[in-house]
């Protein structure tokens, strides 16, 4: 298969907003330890931009900021804030100990939303914005401005609107897909509109609902389209039906590097525990089928495939799951595995235990597992991994 010259390839922007629109999710809320365990992750991951909340939402939101960006001193940490004042001051003090501050700040611009939700004109919004950018410019340098239902917003106007925020400081133009609405060939074009008017002046960056199951067609025709950076995330947890799945859009980009100059700098090795850390800090994981990291994803069950399988593993398997972190020969871990096995697993999860932490775990383990008839999922294992953690922190403390 002939690869497009990774010399010529483009870098495509990872911004992660599992913490963010992820956790805003029913399920799917996470306290600031959870938040940090999971920032740890993403930064392992690689994430370029890692969106730690909405300040002004709650004292949650702002304390998750503020501690992400003091832990992780070296990240892009964004934190969100509406186009007024208030949020914005809030959102630059909940980032004041981060190196690398963004503030992403955002508005509404469909008629659908101007007229029922904000009673604003365009041009009172367009007013807002630009201010909105300016006064955030005046704390950090690296401002992103989101056209909240971007993808229903009038072209000519949201046009008008992503030039005057980008006059105002703004560095990267988010446009939302909100609603999950947009389908590819549409979105596409309407992205290549924002990218050819912006030229280089800022990153066009697009961030797709999946309402409709399109939310990662929909952000890779955007990047097709010009758009340089994906808001997505883990698991393609989000508001309603979700957001553009993190692991989905980096595989398709590096699965398809035949078809696709772009390249990301995730990880992808970590994508398998990233998606199980997830799951064991909110309260559902991947749906069996899931593509990349569902445990079904790389099962082959019928017997022309296994048989095909057997032969030559690219007849049906377009991705090494190790590739993306999935253990090899993934043994199903129930009260008859050893400690080596259990060892092993933590290993392939992302933790390497010392021998007390795995005394510990094998306990909490076998009395699970005593009581089971089926084995431990792997989120299972994390769990116990963090109430020993806990369990020690609390003796220390
Ligand atoms: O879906 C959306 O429009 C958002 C914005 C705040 C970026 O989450
Ligand atoms: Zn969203």
């Amino acid at each position: 298969m002939a690869l497009i010259d990774i010399t010529m390839s483009e870098r495509v922007y990872i911004f992660d907003t599992t913490l963010r629109d992820g956790e805003q999710a029913p399920g799917c809320s996470m306290d600031v330890p959870e938040k940090l365990k999971m920032a740890r992750k993403l930064v392992d991951l690689g994430v370029d931009i890692l969106e730690a909340g909405f300040p002004i939402a709650s004292e949650g939101d702002y304390a998750a900021v503020d501690a992400i960006s003091r832990e992780f001193p070296l990240a892009q940490v964004a934190g969100l804030a509406r186009a007024c004042r208030k949020d914005v001051e809030h959102a630059a003090k909940a980032l004041q100990f981060a190196k690398r501050p963004r503030i992403h700040t955002f508005i509404a611009t469909s008629d659908i939303h101007l007229q029922h939700k904000l009673h604003k004109t365009r041009q009172q919004v367009l007013d807002e914005a630009a201010a909105a950018v300016e006064l955030a410019r005046s704390y950090v340098d690296d401002v992103e401005f989101s056209a909240e239902d971007g993808a229903r917003t009038d072209p000519d106007y949201l046009e008008q609107i992503s030039n005057a925020v980008v006059s105002a400081g703004a560095r990267t133009v988010n446009i939302p897909d909100t609603v999950g609405y947009s389908i590819p060939s549409e979105f596409g074009a309407l992205i290549g509109r924002i990218v050819k008017s912006l030229g280089d002046r800022a990153i066009v960056s697009i961030h797709c609902h999946d309402d409709l199951g399109l939310a990662v067609a929909n952000s890779v025709a955007a990047v097709q389209a010009g758009a340089r950076q994906v808001e997505c995330t883990i698991n393609g947890i989000g508001e309603r039906a979700g957001n553009c799945s993190l692991e989905e859009i980096v595989m398709i980009l590096k699965t398809r590097a035949d078809i696709f100059p772009f390249f990301t700098g995730i990880n992808a090795e970590h994508l398998y525990s990233a998606s199980q850390l997830l799951a064991s800090l909110i309260t559902f994981g991947p749906q069996p089928n899931k593509a990349i990291v569902g445990i079904n994803a790389f099962a082959h069950e019928a017997g022309i495939h296994q048989d095909g399988y057997l032969k030559e593993k690219s007849t049906y398997e377009i991705i090494d799951p190790r590739s993306v972190g999935v253990p090899e020969g993934k043994l199903v871990l129930g009260k008859h595995s050893g400690r080596h096995a259990l060892s092993q697993r933590a290993a392939d999860l992302g933790f390497e235990l010392t021998r007390e932490e795995l005394d510990d775990l094998y306990q909490r383990f076998i009395s699970v597992a005593d009581h089971r008839k089926k084995g431990l999922m792997d989120m299972e294992i994390i769990q116990l991994i963090h109430a020993g953690q806990d369990a020690r922190q609390a003796v220390a403390d």
